[in-house]
């Protein structure tokens, strides 16, 4: 039985896709930005049903966005088709950012709302769907960020709103400010990567059916071609794995995440056209219980207790 390709990210959320595509490594080479390249990669995406797009102001340098811009200028149609995530608050040290000394967090009322409008400018866009906070910063005001949240939903440019990197403390304490629900927390999640499961960062998202937005769900590729102990184990146990499911091993990693009862939405970051063309095949991956537990033991390095 194949899993829904559409799933509501929180009650009173948007309906997003089951799968995101992520646009950070889009200009991973200089020649990537090309609106041709760009616009098959959304196609790819949109024939898989992969309608949800995942950005934030400083991918490729504070560039992506307008890449992807770009492919919707060139083809308006396709904004009505997705849904647009982007994030705001980290501060890179960039040519595009020369008043930026060092590296950090800004969650300043002014800040938010200037990047937001950024980012719909280079989104070629009037809204976005979520807007994500990228990263706790410990100068994080709730009050101030909650007026700035507010004004930019009252306005239209942001539907919903939700975090990234938090730990469930700080979601709440920010949630305890806003009269809307947060609809997601993205995290680092990926086999190698357990602590989500056990910090309650997923348990927070089970309490108020939110859905997490796993980012790197591979690892970076980490978990398929990296060296050492627990990527070596984990990839031996997906390898026999692939074999009894006739399936590929990154499809195996995601029919993994699409397991857990918080209905996590992993976000790819593949550049290859045939791989997100192989994705979908995991909303049909039912992992055997023990089978999912086998990629657990495999990671930490022992059963479990
Ligand atoms: N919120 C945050 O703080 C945060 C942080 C990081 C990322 N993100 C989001 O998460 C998205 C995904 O992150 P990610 O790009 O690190 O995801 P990922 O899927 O873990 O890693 C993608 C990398 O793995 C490689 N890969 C994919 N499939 C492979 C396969 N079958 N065999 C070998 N290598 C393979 C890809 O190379 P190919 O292109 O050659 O396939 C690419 O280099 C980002 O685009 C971004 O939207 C969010």
């Amino acid at each position: 039985m194949s899993l829904p390709l559409r799933v509501k990210m929180a009650p009173g959320g948007p309906e997003v896709s089951r799968l995101a595509y992520g646009a950070w490594r889009l200009l991973n080479d200089e020649q990537d930005a090309d609106a041709q390249r760009v616009l098959a990669l959304i196609q790819t995406c949109l024939d898989q049903g992969i309608t949800t797009f995942d950005h934030a102001d400083i991918y490729g340098g504070y560039r992506c966005e307008a890449a992807f811009g770009a492919a919707l200028r060139a083809s308006p149609g396709l904004r009505q088709r997705m849904e647009l995530v982007s994030k705001c608050g980290i501060m890179l040290v960039d040519p595009a950012r020369p008043q930026n000394r060092i590296k950090h967090y800004d969650y300043s009322r002014q800040h938010i709302i200037a990047s937001v409008e950024n980012s719909l400018r280079n989104l070629a866009t009037d809204y976005l769907d979520v807007l994500l906070l990228h990263r706790p910063s410990p100068l994080l005001d709730p009050d101030e960020v909650a007026e700035a949240l507010r004004q930019l939903v009252s306005q239209g440019k942001v539907r919903y709103l939700g975090v990234s990197n938090f730990t469930p403390a700080q979601l709440d304490a920010l949630a305890s400010r806003l009269d809307q629900p947060l609809v997601t927390n993205q995290v680092e999640l990926h086999p190698l990567r357990l602590e989500p499961f056990l910090d309650g960062t997923l348990d927070q998202c089970l309490q108020h059916r939110i859905s997490p937005m796993a980012w790197s769900p591979l690892a970076g590729g980490r978990l398929l071609k990296g060296e050492g102990g627990a990527e070596s184990r984990v990839r031996a146990v997906l390898s026999e794995l692939a074999r009894k499911y006739g399936a590929e091993l990154d499809q195996l990693v995601y029919a993994w995440l699409l397991r857990h009862p918080s209905r996590i939405i992993p976000v790819l970051g593949t550049q290859r056209l045939e791989r997100i063309t192989s994705v979908a095949g995991a909303l049909s991956l039912e992992l055997d219980i023990q089978d999912w537990f086998a990629v657990w033991s495999a990671s930490s390095g022992a059963p479990v207790p």
